[in-house]
């Protein structure tokens, strides 16, 4: 496995960032303005440096998946700013900068168009981009050999496992070799076996790629084998309870997950998650 190289990446910066949802009513109007609102987050700060490998743990409902829309562009904050850097000098996110793709996004399901191959729902980003059809093709096909479906191609999303569905989209999102590589809990509904496998394939890709990849889980022991540093937040409002960097070999092996030092980092996570009041 080649070392993950920080040229790949983007830099993130999240300063005193504040996003509050309204409170509706039945009608559906809002209650009592922003001040009543429900505050997802207040003031968060938070520095990814560029090809960083980043898990975000913590409680249900804390704001993760309200984070990661933000550092997006998906959503706007109500204050404070979130600013992917691209080398070429800052911009706001979603930016584009450069020939590869600022952001890539995976969600928790797969999200795949029925009616489209694996092939063609692996080139979509390539397509919504303009890309003529031969290069797209050929970009998809290596994206999903990268994840192990070379042989998937010409299928469809109802003839496939979850886990390959899972696949198809992180292919999907590869397949514009994003910079910055957002992850909202993508494999939490698979199998043990085929979720740490996916695990080793996202954590090949970014020692290939280099690109920032910001994770987010539930997984104590997925963040501690998949990232560099883990990011653990408190209950709503979510704040930072701990930043912990992983002092774990670069190599990671199915065997580091019964080693003591692996056991002593996954302990050291669910102590930072419970004094946050997870
Ligand atoms: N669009 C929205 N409108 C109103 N409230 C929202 C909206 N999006 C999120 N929230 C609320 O903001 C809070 C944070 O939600 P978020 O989805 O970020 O949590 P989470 O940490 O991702 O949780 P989970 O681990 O369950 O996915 C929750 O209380 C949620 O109900
Ligand atoms: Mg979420």
């Amino acid at each position: 496995m080649k070392k993950a190289m920080a040229s790949g990446g983007v830099r993130v910066r999240l300063t005193g960032i504040r996003r509050v949802f309204p409170v509706l009513d039945d009608a559906g109007r809002a209650l009592g303005g922003s001040a009543s609102g429900l505050v997802a987050l207040d003031g968060l700060d938070l520095d990814i440096a560029p090809g960083a490998f980043v898990a975000l743990l913590g409680p249900s409902g804390c704001g993760k998946s309200t984070l990661l829309r933000l550092v997006a562009g998906l959503d706007r904050a109500d204050a404070g700013a979130a600013v992917v850097e691209t080398e070429e000098g800052p911009g706001g996110a979603g930016g584009a900068s450069g020939a590869r793709a600022p952001i890539a996004y995976v969600f928790q399901d797969a999200h795949l168009l029925p009616w489209r191959s694996v092939l063609e729902n692996t080139a979509l980003p390539l397509e919504l981009a303009g890309a003529p059809l031969e290069e797209r093709r050929a970009a998809a096909r290596a994206a999903l050999l990268q994840v192990g479906l070379a042989d998937a191609g010409a299928r469809y999303p109802a003839e496939l496992s979850g886990g390959m569905r899972m696949r198809v989209s992180l292919a999907r999102a590869m397949v514009t070799r994003p910079r910055l590589l957002l992850l909202d809990e993508p494999f939490a509904a698979l199998d043990e076996l085929t979720r740490s496998r996916l695990d080793d394939q996202l954590r090949a890709l970014w020692a290939e790629l280099g690109m920032t990849v910001l994770f987010v889980t539930h997984s104590i022991t997925e963040a501690a084998y998949l990232a560099e540093r883990a990011v653990v937040l408190s209950p709503r409002p979510a704040r930072i309870v701990a930043d912990h960097t992983l002092a774990l070999p670069a190599e990671r092996t199915a065997a580091l997950r019964t080693e003591p030092a692996f056991a002593r980092e996954v302990r050291a996570l669910q102590e930072a998650l419970e004094r946050g009041g997870a």
